[in-house]
């Protein structure tokens, strides 16, 4: 009995001497590429960068299209994927991303509601100003390119 107890105790022994070195070894692995990726990172934007990006180029063309006297009706973004897009590293959705992001998602979809009564340039202006409400928390770089996107 006594032997079995103290074999069954090396054993136990052995098994958290072993995750707890396996566990160590495995941070070693996850760590250095992270440490060489980080040249990387910089250089590839998140889902959500790219679709921001993606958005910014679109809005650039309508605005086009409005100065141009043109009715858009097209909007061939899946603005849905603003609730689902990965971003970067450490971002993540605040109080303040829910707040505006329903806002937002409608005021971009009324842009090309052709039924709509208001005037095509304030509907695009509001949604670009919905870009820029977030944007004044939640990630404060793009504000200067968002506010040229802006039809005077
Ligand atoms: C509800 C909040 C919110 C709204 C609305 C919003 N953005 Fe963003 N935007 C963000 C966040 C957060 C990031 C950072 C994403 C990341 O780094 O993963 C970002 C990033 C960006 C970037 C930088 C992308 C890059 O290369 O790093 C641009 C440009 C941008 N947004 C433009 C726009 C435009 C144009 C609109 C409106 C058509 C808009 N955003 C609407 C929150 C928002």
């Amino acid at each position: 009995m006594e032997f079995y107890l103290n074999s069954r105790f090396i054993w136990v022994l052995l098994f958290w001497l072993f995750i707890l070195t396996s566990c160590k070894n495995e941070e070693k692995l996850i760590k250095e590429p992270i440490k060489t990726n980080v040249e990387y990172q910089m250089y590839q934007p998140s889902e959500m960068a790219g679709f921001m990006n993606a958005m910014y180029a679109y809005n650039l063309q309508l605005k086009a299209q409005i100065i141009a006297g043109d009715q858009p009706s097209s909007l061939p973004l899946d603005l849905i994927k603003l609730h689902s897009a990965e971003m970067s590293n450490g971002k993540s959705r605040t109080q303040n991303w829910q707040n505006f992001i329903n806002v937002f998602i409608a005021s971009q979809e009324a842009v090309v509601d052709t039924l709509s009564n208001f005037e095509i340039k304030e509907r695009y202006n509001a949604a670009i100003s919905n870009c820029l409400n977030c944007h004044k928390t939640e990630c404060t770089g793009p504000i200067p390119k968002i506010k040229k996107l802006m039809i005077q």
